[in-house]
């Protein structure tokens, strides 16, 4: 059990480089299973999620060998196992996309019900609808999910909700059926564009990935290849927000700028001055944060994933700013531990009202999830005095070397077992 320890006040300077995509990766594992040959994955991010669905595959057959840190070379040609019901995959949210990838493949798969952080009500009904449209059975038992199909036969699917894993889980299922699958409503987010686009690279047929209507018009086989990760808009937004809060001067590089297009138009409303390049956008705060409205919205709108950091941030603003977070139910359970800092929030519903203050002062706070993690680290930088972080194993899921990376900026973080 490990816990962050953080000597705030601190100015961050410096230049950081960001991480292959922990969403576009955790949905890319699992696709592996749909190739006939050997893929490499590149600008894998060193993260807890990725380690725990390597195993996952390993243990279904799969020969998986890491070439460095970030390259994954995976043969699932051998995988004879349509099953993965172990305790930790229960524990991740993108477990699910096993069940895609596994019914694409064998016509059948039995995968534990999935977790991941707790927001309120996740449900996977668009998960089933849309398996369910492609012809398959599916129940539940003692918590596994268990699908099996004669044959998938393409077909419309209309999603009744924009759900990025619903998106990706059809696609999976979607790429070897008969026929062309069509999926009105889709998602899309950078990591729906990056999953596609591995598929494509290992001869599925997808177009439209990116717009509200995807076609994957199904193929016999899918071949190996090289495929490299997108750099991860959520970390990047991360440290940009770090920027801002910190009254810091932060290069963040590696990124695609347009990814971050949501953000950085509320950066500048509120006052901080961007720079932006071809693979990098440089952050810089001369003045006072000024309050502003969010509402979290699927991408192309503000990202629910940078709704806690993006909150942190504008505690450093003039006046009362609002976030209402339209994604999630209940993603302000963090609001609790900040509130332990000296912040003043208020939260209604799935509306936070959020007030400007002089300062934050350090204390013990847990992570109640990732992002919210992340948010803690950001608020433990700016307050004064010494901030503790406990479930550090939330952050591990997300952000790799996240210590290492502060500190080349400047920050004061330990870890503390
Ligand atoms: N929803 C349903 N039914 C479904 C699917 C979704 O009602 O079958 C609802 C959800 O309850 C939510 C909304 O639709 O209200 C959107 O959920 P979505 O399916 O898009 O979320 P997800 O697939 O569970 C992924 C990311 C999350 C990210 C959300 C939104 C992964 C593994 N997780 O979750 O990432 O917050 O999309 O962008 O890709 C994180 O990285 O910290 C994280 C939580």
């Amino acid at each position: 059990m490990s816990k962050l320890c953080i000597q705030g006040d601190t100015r961050l300077v410096g230049d950081v480089k960001i991480s292959g995509a922990k969403n576009a990766a955790v949905a890319i594992l699992p696709a592996t299973i749909l190739v006939e040959g050997i893929t490499i994955i590149e600008n894998l991010p060193n993260i807890n999620d990725v380690a725990i669905l390597n195993e996952a595959i390993v243990s279904m057959g799969a020969v998986t060998k890491f070439l460095d840190l970030h390259t994954l070379e995976i043969d699932a040609t051998t995988i004879y196992k349509y099953s993965a019901t172990e305790p930790c995959i229960s524990k991740m949210r993108a477990s699910y996309y096993l069940l895609g990838a596994l019914l694409g493949r064998f016509k059948k798969a039995e995968v534990a019900m999935p977790g991941g952080c707790d927001f309120g009500g996740r449900p996977i009904d668009q998960h089933i609808k849309g398996f369910r449209a492609l012809g398959a059975n599916i129940e539940i038992e003692d918590n596994i999910i268990k699908i099996n199909a004669d044959r998938l036969i393409g077909t419309r699917i209309y999603l009744d909700m924009v759900s990025v894993g619903a998106t990706i889980n059809i696609m999976l299922a979607a790429v070897l059926a008969e026929g062309t699958t069509t999926i009105e409503n889709a998602a899309k987010e950078p990591h729906i564009v990056d999953v596609a686009n591995f598929l494509n690279k290992m001869g599925a047929k997808i177009i439209g990935a990116g717009t509200d209507v995807i076609r994957i018009k199904g193929v016999s086989k899918l071949h190996g290849g090289h495929y490299n990760i997108v750099p991860d808009q959520i970390e990047a937004g991360t440290f940009m927000l770090i920027a801002a809060a910190t009254k810091g001067d932060i290069c963040v590089r590696n990124i695609i700028p347009e990814h971050m297009d949501s953000l950085t138009s509320k950066l500048r409303e509120i006052g901080v001055t961007l720079i932006e390049g071809d693979d990098y956008i440089r952050v810089i705060w001369k003045q006072k944060l000024t309050a502003t409205q969010i509402i979290t919205l699927p991408y192309p709108g503000f990202p629910t994933d940078l709704q806690p950091q993006m909150l942190v941030s504008l505690l450093q603003a003039q006046g009362v700013s609002t976030i209402v977070e339209s994604i999630f139910d209940n993603r302000f359970q963090y609001v609790d531990e900040l509130r332990k800092m000296g912040a003043n929030i208020t939260i209604d519903g799935t509306k936070a009202s959020i007030e400007g203050v002089d300062t934050l002062y350090g204390a013990n706070l847990v992570a109640t999830d990732l992002r919210a993690g992340a948010a803690m680290i950001i608020a433990g930088l700016v307050a004064k005095g010494t901030t503790t972080i406990d479930n550090v194993r939330y952050i591990d899921r997300g952000y790799e070397d996240i210590e290492k990376k502060l500190t080349a900026l400047g920050a004061q973080i330990f870890r503390i077992d």
